[in-house]
């Protein structure tokens, strides 16, 4: 969603701060200003439209100091204009705010402090704050003083930076349930709402937490409690995310190269994980609650779009592996259906690329309440959800700079199957299996990149189907929800119809709609239900459908009956997933690349969902 970024150091702030929106840029936006200390005053800019406009109207503008902050914003209360874009400020152009979240009392508060004088320029809800922090600056000595008074009116959720002309060498920062990261180097501090636009400049980072407030000065950072006005002492933390790794590489999108490198994304979920001699996984994260783990009578895992197709794969693992019983629910019905769980009997996992997914994190709050242990699949580091778990495990896939999820998705299945094993080996299952298991998922990486070498292959079957407004997407087992993942990477960046089915579905309804014009992908690798594929393609063709089937290599019958066939190297039935899902993200990309749409920011969508 929003993205958030300050600089206070020695150097001009404004290259800093267009360079660290740039980097934010994939979370989706559609405005973007910054706001900047010369030494007298603030100067603002801002403009609806992209990071590249808005360094178009600095070039017209002067804006010079080496203290300010930066936003990009994705609408929420008000349109997306150059009037509604962050920074706001208040009455007398002294205090400037940039806010992701949302102020939920911010029609009360409006109307108050319109009673009171106050003049508002935008419909937005984060203009309140700077005339809360304006209102409270009377009275106050300094500008944290007024933010954490202003704060206390506030029902919510924010993560701001305040600057003010009246006390002005230093950034105000706050956060409650959205993310906000200080970077430290020498005698300059950056402060971000994601680590992309820190790495360039330092790798030593300070996580806010909750109810915090910081103040950051020249080489310098304070962190108070909110509640209390008390100190925290905290650290920093080194994130050895690459720089490197937020770039292109070449790719002409970050969705081709996270795609591409897919096969180092499971080397690095599995290193130091796997231990295929004893046929068994080790996971740090889950070291405290394994006695509990080994109690567990039934886990719940939740998680939202991509990341809940990787929880189905799992239920299906889990429950074949380690005869634990599984429920998937998406996060956003699972916080409002009054689960019942049961403490020391029940588990939920939830699984979040962001870690910040508002609708997964209620699940988590929701899971605690209810007394039950709550464990993680993460891949940002420090983010709310990895905190705020009892207990998880770290995805280690580095950045995902593409809205659409790909090489995330394969270290959420890569974790999975490690947790199959672990719980697998605690119950039932034997040396020998666990043994299997762990050879196969090694071996996996090799499997991945051969099925890469066919990237060319894969575009001439998607090439064929350029010009279908519709597809279906179908599966059985353990290749189900790669067909619902599958459905989803086509609609999200090709802007396609495509529904992701159980293959058995088929003939209980919208078999109805398929003709010659109707492509249908079958995931149907040599496994437990292929027979029953066969038989649902066939029923396919009877209608003159057009067949694209994800086999597995060697399986020539297939080619008798489908139109096209792109073969995955064999594996065992378990981690089928894990492969068949790397064409259809490419079959994706390359129907999408056609259509020359925006692949790594598609329209409407955004890389993290804090909102509900
Ligand atoms: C799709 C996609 C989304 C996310 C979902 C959850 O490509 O990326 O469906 O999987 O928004 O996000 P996280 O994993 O950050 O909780």
């Amino acid at each position: 969603m929003c993205g958030i970024v300050g600089y206070i150091g020695t150097t001009e702030a404004r290259p800093v701060l267009l360079d660290g929106l740039r980097r934010l840029e994939y979370r989706g936006y559609d405005s973007a200003g910054l706001a900047v200390w010369d030494g007298q005053k603030i100067n603002l800019a801002k403009i609806k439209g992209r990071v590249a406009d808005l360094a178009g109207l600095l070039q017209q503008q002067s804006v010079k100091g080496t203290v300010g902050i930066a936003h990009t914003r994705w609408a929420t209360h008000g349109e997306p204009t150059t009037a509604n874009a962050h920074p706001h400020a208040d009455c007398k152009n002294n205090v400037y705010v940039v806010h992701n979240g949302i102020v939920e009392n911010y029609k009360a508060l409006k109307d108050q402090l319109i009673r009171e004088g106050h003049t508002f320029h935008s419909e937005t809800d984060t203009e309140i704050l700077s005339h809360l922090i304006e209102k409270y600056l009377t009275g106050a000595t300094t500008l944290e003083q007024a933010v954490s008074r202003a704060l206390k009116f506030v029902k919510g959720t924010y993560a701001l930076l305040a600057i003010a002309s009246s006390d002005p060498e230093k950034i105000v920062a706050a956060r409650l349930s959205s993310p906000l990261r200080i970077g430290v180097s020498a005698d300059q501090v950056f402060i971000a709402s994601d680590p992309s636009a820190l790495l360039n400049y330092t790798s030593r980072v300070v996580t806010l937490t909750d109810g915090e407030l910081a103040v950051i000065t020249r080489g310098n950072y304070t962190i108070t409690s909110l509640e209390d006005g008390g100190a925290i002492n905290r650290e920093a933390e080194t994130i050895d995310w690459n720089i490197d790794e937020i770039q292109k590489s070449g790719f002409d999108h970050f969705m081709l190269k996270e795609i591409f490198e897919q096969p180092e994304t499971v080397i690095n979920s599995t290193r130091g994980r796997l231990i295929p001699a004893e046929g068994r996984a080790v996971l740090g994260g889950l070291a405290d609650v394994e006695d509990k783990l080994r109690a567990l009578k039934r886990l719940t895992i939740v998680a939202c779009g991509t990341a809940s197709y990787a929880g189905l794969v799992g239920e299906y693992m889990l429950e074949e592996y380690a005869d634990l019983p599984v429920e998937v629910c998406v996060a956003s019905e699972f916080r409002y259906r009054k689960p019942s769980l049961i403490p020391r009997e029940d588990a939920v996992l939830v699984i979040s690329q962001s870690g910040e997914t508002a609708d997964t994190l209620a699940a988590v709050r929701e899971a605690k309440a209810k007394g039950v242990l709550t464990l993680g699949i993460v891949n940002v580091i420090g983010s709310t959800i990895s905190r705020e778990t009892d207990a998880g495990v770290y995805n280690h896939a580095g950045p995902e700079i593409s809205v659409c999820s790909t090489k995330v998705f394969m270290s959420q299945l890569t974790v999975l199957a490690l947790l199959t094993l672990l719980l697998g080996r605690q119950r039932r299952m034997s040396l020998v299996t666990g043994q299997r298991i762990a050879a196969e998922l090694a071996a996996l990486p090799a499997r991945m990149a051969e099925l890469l070498a066919q990237a060319d292959r894969i575009k001439t079957v998607a090439q064929h189907c350029q010009s279908a407004k519709n597809f279906f997407f179908c599966g059985r087992k353990y290749n189900y929800p790669i067909a619902l993942e599958g459905a989803l990477k086509l609609k999200e960046i090709s802007y396609r119809h495509a529904e992701g089915l159980a293959a058995g579905e088929l003939k209980h309804g919208p078999l109805a709609m398929v003709d010659e014009h109707f492509p249908v992908i079958f995931i149907c690798p040599k496994d437990s239900v292929y027979e029953k594929n066969i038989s649902n393609i066939q029923e396919v063709k009877a209608r003159r459908g057009r067949v694209i089937a994800i086999a597995t290599a060697g399986d020539t019958d297939i080619a008798a009956i489908a139109d096209d066939v792109i073969y995955i190297p064999k594996t065992l039935e378990m981690l089928t997933p894990l492969l068949a899902v790397v064409p259809l993200q490419l079959f994706a990309y390359y129907i999408a690349q056609s259509l020359g749409v925006d692949i790594d920011k598609p329209r409407n969508l955004a890389k993290s969902v804090t909102v509900e």
